[in-house]
This record gives structure tokens, C-alpha cells and sequence, in this order.
């Protein structure tokens, strides 16, 4: 099938490359011609495991083309994604003009040759999928307008009369794919959501997603030795009774599904901090109290770990903007508020700890193990990482950091954070009066403890994720502080 995906970034760029290894013909559309530029060379805007050698082999199959320009792209297609950001504004309500420049262009740039299909996948706010499809009207108009204008003055308007409007149809297909995992997210989801009432749309949706659906593929070979990467692995049952949820739904209902199931997450997370800090006034372990509570299979393991908390470009923004949507309801959402103020309170857990083990941060050398919001990504939107450098820098602390990926990142987008990047983790440790872990990667739960006490100021670490082993630090003679035990 033609298809289009507009936006070149984690979800657009994973979104068409998957497509085009499905068998279809995909062209992904930026407006930044330098990422275009570099992807024809074959180079990735930004670290996600396995995309560059799927991007390199299904361009080399030409299935997979990247261009600037939209017009043709669109009139090839019979699906046209958009997968555009939407960040936060200031007040929370998302940014949607990224959407609004790109449905205004796909109106004017339909014919009638077809009828299109075309998809929100960029997350947004309820009835966003009805004023997608006033937007491409207004677009077809505007060129209508425009064409009409040089026609009457070549005394031919009246040919314009009766002409056929384009046809079209905007569902929703909300995307759950997750930074560091999006090929095998999106390859085996746990489910597919549409929301469409138009049936031409919903049977074109499902004939394209039916390799992911029937999981008839060959299971790309680059992804063998990741954790989690075939169905079976990630579901616990075998090939033979696979069954992917295919949601068919209202478009209000689908884009609702997107910012619940977000928020439901972050919950789950703020939930278990909370907890965590009863956990440490009452002497009791939160690893303990969420195993215990996470074998309840109606509150389930997942996203129950205590630590500093989310971060992310996905969470923040999406509980904001559902509660910006809200309040156009006049609908007051106190549990989302919430959510929200734990995660904040939460940041800032690692300084006080910090501050009760050296009393003075003035004048300290602290070291920061990791940057990005999660590991197996270089993103660093809204990560933890940077509301805690600022906050040590700001109260007179020396601040270190290495992140496997993510150090040239962090220096080109933060060029005011005044951070001295090191090339490892001795490099990092090296004088420095504490360490916090700040993000799980697999190097810092491997690190070796001995190298690192003995080139300490004072071996201090504090693991922000709960994921090191007190023992082995212990053993190392480094003092351990976690989260919530
Ligand atoms: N990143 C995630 O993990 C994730 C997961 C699920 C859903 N989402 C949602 O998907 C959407 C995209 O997120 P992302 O992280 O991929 O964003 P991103 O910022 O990484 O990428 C957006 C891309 O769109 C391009 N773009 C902007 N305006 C354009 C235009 N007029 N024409 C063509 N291209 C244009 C930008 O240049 C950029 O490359 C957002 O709504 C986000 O909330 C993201």
C-alpha cells in the first residue's frame, strides 16, 4: 500500500520505517530538509536500538524514500499518517500548530484521483480529529479559492462550478510506542486502537496493519538479543494463539484512550513514590510493598517502581493537556493534578537525601550517572537529569555527568547548564563527594564498585531508580542510600 507518514521523528521515522518492512511503499515527510538530507545518507536523527539498520535495509529495498515535500507524497498515497509533535505551551494546553500547518497542507495539496485515508497519529486532544478535517477543507478551499482566482482571469471559472471535491476520511490511531523499545512496540503491540465510523477507513486501516495483527512477518533479525522481541517473549503465549486487539471506536473515544492510558501510567508511578516516602518514615520497603501489591493481578507489576520519578516528552505533557482539556468541560481533575505534584515533589527527593548525608552541598562535587529520561534513548525532554543539575547547580554544587548516549545531546540542547561531561564512569566518579544514579542503565548496574570507591572523594551513592545492589556497593565499601527502604 502508498503510504505517507508526515514528521520525521521517534513515532513518524519507527512508524514508516515498520511500515515499509511490513511490504509497503512508505515516503516520510519533514519539514526540516536537514534531518531529510541526513536520512537519505542513512544517518539517524536520534539513538533508538535497531532503527538504523531497519531504516538501511528497507531503504535499500526501496520501501522506505524521505522528502521535503509534502504536496507529492500526499497525492500518492492512499494513507497519509501525521505524526507531528504537539509540546507543551506554557500554560500546558498542548501546541498544535505543528498539526495545523500539516492538515491545512494536505487539504491543498488532495485530488480527486482517490479516496485518502488520513491518520492522527501525533497525540491530541479530544475533537482534534473533527477540526483536522476542517482544517484540510479549509486547506482544499483556500486552493480552490487560489485556483478559481487565476481561472476567472483566464475566463474559465465557470468550469470550476461543478468540480469534484476531494475525498478523504481523518481517523485516529493513537501510538503507544515506547523511546528504546519503538521497533518492538510497534511491531507487537498489545493492541491497535482506530477511531473512525467510516467503514472504507476502518477495512484500509485493518488491511495494512494485518501483518502486525495475523504476526505473518519474518521477526527482523537486528532485534534478536533484545530483551522482550518477539510476541511470544513479550506476551507469554505462543505464535499460535496470537490475537492483537484491533479497537475499532469513536474518534473521540480513541484520542481519549491515547491521554487516559498516559495518565493511568503516571499515576501508577506517582502512586508508588508516593508510597515510597511513607515507606522510609515508617521503616518499611517499597521493592517489598509493590511486589506484594503488584501480584494482585488486578493491579498488576508494571510501572510500580519507585524512583525520581517519570519524565519523558510523552507523560508531562499529555496529564497537562488532559487536564487543560478538561477544564474546557469546566471538569476539575484532582487525581491528574496530583499525579503531577508527586512527580515533582519527587525530583527533588535525591537533594534532600544528598543534603542529609554531606549537610553542605556549597562547594561539592556531585555526579550525575545518566541523562536521558530513560535508558536506550538520547531523549532528553522533561528528564529528571536537568531539573536535578539545575537545582545543584543553582544551591552551589560542582555537577558532573556521563550518560552512555546522551552527552553531546545534552551539551548542544542545554548549552546554558553548566556541566562538565565526563567519557565514563571513573571519569565521573573521580573527586566526586557523591554519585547519583539518575538513569537505569545496564552500564551502571555492571559497574565495578572497587575502581569507582577508590577514586571518590567520599563514596557516596545515591540510585535514584532503585536498581543497584546495596551488597556489591557495601562490599565496596561505598555507603548506599535508595528510594523508599
Ligand atoms: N516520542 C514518543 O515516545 C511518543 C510516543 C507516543 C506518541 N507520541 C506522540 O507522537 C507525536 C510525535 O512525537 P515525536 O516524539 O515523534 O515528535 P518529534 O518532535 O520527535 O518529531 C516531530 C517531527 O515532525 C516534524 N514536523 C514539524 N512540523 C512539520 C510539518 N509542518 N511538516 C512535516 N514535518 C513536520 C519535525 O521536524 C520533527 O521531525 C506527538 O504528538 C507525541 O505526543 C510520541
Amino acid at each position: 500500500m502508498d503510504v505517507c507518514v508526515i514528521g520525521a521523528g521517534y513515532v513518524g521515522l519507527v512508524t514508516g520505517a515498520c511500515l515499509a518492512y511490513l511490504g509497503n511503499k512508505v515516503i516520510v515527510v519533514d519539514v526540516n530538509v536537514a534531518r531529510i538530507n541526513e536520512l537519505k545518507q542513512g544517518k539517524i536523527p536520534f539513538f533508538e536500538p535497531g532503527l538504523a539498520q531497519l531504516v538501511e535495509s528497507t531503504t535499500n529495498s526501496h520501501s522506505l524514500e524521505f522528502t521535503e515535500n509534502l504536496a507529492p507524497a500526499v497525492k500518492k498515497s492512499k494513507v497519509i499518517f501525521i505524526a507531528v509533535g504537539t509540546p507543551s505551551l506554557a500554560g500546558g494546553e498542548p501546541d498544535l500548530s505543528q498539526v495545523t500547518a500539516v492538515a491545512s497542507e494536505i487539504g491543498s495539496a488532495l485530488d480527486t484521483t482517490h479516496k485518502r485515508v488520513v491518520v492522527n497519529k501525533s497525540t491530541v486532544p479530544v475533537g482534534s480529529g473533527n477540526w483536522v478535517e476542517m482544517l484540510i477543507n479549509q486547506g482544499m478551499t483556500s486552493k480552490k479559492e487560489h485556483k478559481s482566482l487565476a481561472v476567472v482571469a483566464s475566463r474559465m471559472s465557470e468550469k470550476l462550478e461543478g468540480e469534484e471535491l476531494p475525498i478523504f476520511s481523518v481517523v485516529s490511531n493513537p501510538e503507544f510506542l515506547r523511546e528504546g523499545s519503538a521497533i518492538a512496540d510497534s511491531l507487537y503491540p498489545d493492541r491497535i486502537v482506530i477511531g473512525s465510523s467510516d467503514d472504507f477507513a476502518i477495512s484500509l486501516m485493518k488491511e495494512l496493519y494485518q501483518p502486525i495483527l495475523k504476526q505473518s512477518f519474518k521477526a527482523p533479525s537486528f532485534l534478536q538479543g533484545q530483551p522482550e522481541t518477539t510476541y511470544s517473549e513479550r506476551n507469554g503465549n505462543s505464535a499460535e494463539s496470537i490475537k492483537i486487539p484491533f479497537v475499532i471506536t469513536d474518534l473521540t473515544s480513541a484520542e481519549l484512550i491515547k491521554y487516559a492510558a498516559n495518565a493511568f501510567l503516571a499515576l501508577k508511578i506517582s502512586f508508588a513514590n508516593e508510597m515510597a516516602g511513607l515507606c522510609e518514615k515508617a521503616g518499611a520497603d517499597i521493592r517489598e510493598v509493590v511486589k506484594g501489591i503488584g501480584l494482585d493481578k488486578r493491579i498488576g507489576q508494571y510501572f510500580l517502581n519507585a524512583g525520581i520519578g517519570w519524565g519523558g516528552s510523552c507523560f508531562g505533557k499529555d496529564v497537562r493537556a488532559l487536564i487543560e482539556s478538561a477544564k474546557e468541560y469546566n471538569y476539575p481533575m484532582p487525581l491528574l493534578e496530583s499525579t503531577i505534584a508527586v512527580n515533582e515533589r519527587q525530583r527533588k527527593v535525591l537533594i534532600g537525601k544528598l543534603q542529609e548525608e554531606l549537610k553542605i552541598l556549597k562547594g561539592r562535587t556531585i555526579g550525575l550517572m545518566g541523562l536521558s529520561f530513560k535508558p536506550n534513548t538520547d531523549d532528553l525532554r522533561d528528564a529528571p537529569s536537568l531539573t536535578i543539575a539545575n537545582h545543584l547547580i543553582k544551591m552551589g554544587a560542582f555537577v558532573k555527568a556521563y550518560d552512555p548516549v546522551s552527552n553531546g545531546v545534552c551539551a548542544e540542547q542545554q548549552p546554558e547548564l553548566n556541566l562538565t561531561y565526563c567519557k565514563d564512569l571513573i571519569e565521573l566518579a573521580k573527586n566526586c563527594d557523591a554519585l547519583l544514579l539518575v538513569t537505569e542503565w545496564d552500564e551502571f548496574k555492571q559497574a565495578n564498585w572497587q575502581e569507582i570507591a577508590k577514586v571518590m572523594r567520599s563514596p557516596l551513592i545515591i540510585d535514584g531508580r532503585n536498581v543497584l545492589s546495596e551488597k556489591d556497593l557495601l562490599l565496596a565499601g561505598i555507603t548506599y542510600r535508595g528510594i523508599g527502604h
